[in-house]
C-alpha cells in the first residue's frame, strides 16, 4: 500500500522537486504551504511532470489549531518531511525573531503533532550552515557544530536540539536531518525550479538572472581567498539528487532496518568548486560570456567547505549522479522558461 507523506513547504524550491521524486517512487503526498515564499501554479508544474496533482492546504504551520486541525483529518498520514522554514541568511539578521518564530515554532508544532497523532517518522531540512568554516575538510557529520553566524543559521541548530530532545523520550519516533550543501538547478523539463524573490543571495539564480539580462553584472565576492584560483569554494548538488536523497531518507525511515531513533546525513557531491569554476561551467553550458566584477569578500563568508558524503552514499544507498554542468544547464533552462513567461 502506498503511504502518505505530509511534505511541509512542498511548493516550494526543494519541496516541488522532492514531491515529484515521491509521487515517481510511488508515494502520495499531501503539501501544506503558506505560500509565503511559493506560488500555487507550481502545482501545475508538478502535476505535468507527474500527471498527478498532490493535495495540497494553504495554512501556517506555526497556528497549532490549524495544524490539529489538519492532522485530525488525515489521519493515514505516517511520515513528516519538513521543509517549511524561511531561508535567507542576511534577512535573519535584520529580523532575527521572524526567523526564530518561524521556523521554530513550526517544527515546535510539528512535533507535538507527531506525538499526539501518532507520526512516526520526520525527515527534516538542515543545512552546512551548522559547521561554519570547519576544521577540517571534507566535512564528516561528526565534524563540531560552530557556533552560528546568523539567526537563521542559529535556527537550524535549535531545531536539530529540538528534535533530538523530543526522540529521547519518545523511543518510537525516528528522525533523520539532512544537512544540505548548496541545492542548485531545475527540473530537466523546466516546468519546475527556484522562484526568485527580489534580489537573489545565492550564486546560480544570480548568474541565470544577469545573463538574462536582469542584472547587470554578478559581483565575486573576492579573490583572495587561500584556495586554488582566489574565490571561494562550495559544495554545489543538483536540487532532484537532493530530492531522492529524501526519498531513500523516507523508505530507510518506513523499513526501520538498523535504524538509530535520530540520523544525521551530509548531502552534497563530495567535490568543491570555485565562483570562477561555477562562472566558467556556466559559460561552457550557456555559450554566452557572463558580464562580472570582482569585488571584495562578502561578510561572513566561509573560504571553502565541501561535504564527506561517504555516510548517506553507504546508508541511503543515495548518490548525487548530476554533474555541476548538468545542473547550471537546468538552471539557465529554468531562468530562461521563467522570463519568457512574464
Ligand atoms: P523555499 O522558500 O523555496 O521553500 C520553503 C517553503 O515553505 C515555501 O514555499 C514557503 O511558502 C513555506 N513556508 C515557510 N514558512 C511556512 C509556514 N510557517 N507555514 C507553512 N509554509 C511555510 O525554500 P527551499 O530552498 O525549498 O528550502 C527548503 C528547506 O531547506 C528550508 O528549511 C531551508 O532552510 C532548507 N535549506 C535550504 C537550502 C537552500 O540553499 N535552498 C540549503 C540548506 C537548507
Ligand atoms: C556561494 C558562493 C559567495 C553570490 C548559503 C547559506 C547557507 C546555505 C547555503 C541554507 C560564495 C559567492 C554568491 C554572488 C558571489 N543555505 N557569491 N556572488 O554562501 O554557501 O550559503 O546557501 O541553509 O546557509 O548561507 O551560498 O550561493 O550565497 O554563495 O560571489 O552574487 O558564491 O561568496 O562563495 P553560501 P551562496
Amino acid at each position: 500500500m502506498k503511504s502518505l507523506i505530509l511534505v511541509t513547504g512542498g511548493t516550494g524550491y526543494i519541496g516541488s522537486h522532492t514531491t515529484v521524486e515521491l509521487i515517481h517512487a510511488g508515494y502520495d503526498v499531501v503539501i501544506v504551504d503558506n505560500l509565503s515564499n511559493s506560488k500555487i501554479e507550481v502545482l501545475d508544474g508538478i502535476e505535468k511532470i507527474t500527471g498527478v496533482r498532490p493535495f495540497f492546504e494553504n495554512f501556517d504551520l506555526c497556528d497549532p489549531f490549524l495544524l490539529e486541525k489538519f492532522l485530525k483529518k488525515h489521519p493515514q498520514i505516517n511520515s513528516i518531511i519538513h521543509f517549511a522554514a524561511f531561508k535567507a541568511v542576511g534577512d535573519s539578521v535584520s529580523h532575527p525573531v521572524k526567523y526564530y518564530k518561524n521556523n521554530l515554532l513550526s517544527l515546535m508544532n510539528l512535533l507535538a503533532g507527531m506525538s499526539d497523532h501518532r507520526i512516526l517518522n520526520l525527515v527534516f531540512s538542515s543545512s552546512c550552515t551548522v559547521y561554519g568554516q570547519p576544521d577540517k575538510l571534507p566535512v564528516t557529520e561528526d565534524s563540531p557544530v560552530k557556533a552560528a553566524l546568523s539567526p537563521y543559521g542559529n535556527t537550524k541548530q535549535i531545531s536539530e536540539e529540538m528534535i533530538r530532545d523530543t526522540l529521547e523520550v519518545n523511543s518510537d519516533l525516528h528522525a533523520i536531518s539532512l544537512r544540505y550543501f548548496n541545492p542548485i538547478g531545475a527540473h530537466p523539463s523546466a516546468e519546475i525550479g527556484e522562484l526568485p524573490s527580489g534580489i537573489p543571495d545565492n550564486l546560480v539564480p544570480f548568474i541565470t538572472q544577469t545573463a538574462v539580462g536582469v542584472r547587470d553584472h554578478l559581483r565575486v565576492f573576492g579573490n583572495d581567498y587561500n584556495t586554488p584560483d582566489g574565490s571561494c569554494i562550495r559544495d554545489y548538488l543538483h536540487v532532484i539528487d537532493l530530492a531522492r536523497a529524501h526519498v531513500a531518507a523516507i523508505s530507510r525511515l518506513e523499513k526501520k532496518e538498523n535504524i538509530l531513533n535520530y540520523e544525521i546525513f551530509n548531502l552534497g557531491t563530495g567535490n568543491g568548486k570555485s565562483v570562477f569554476e561555477m562562472i566558467a561551467s556556466f559559460e561552457k553550458i550557456s555559450g554566452l560570456k557572463l558580464p562580472y566584477k570582482i569585488v571584495g569578500r562578502r561578510p561572513g563568508d566561509i573560504e571553502q567547505v565541501w561535504a564527506d558524503t561517504g555516510l548517506a552514499n553507504q546508508v541511503l544507498e543515495w548518490n548525487a549522479d548530476y554533474s555541476i554542468d548538468e545542473a547550471m544547464l537546468t538552471a539557465w533552462d529554468w531562468e530562461k522558461k521563467y522570463r519568457n513567461n512574464q
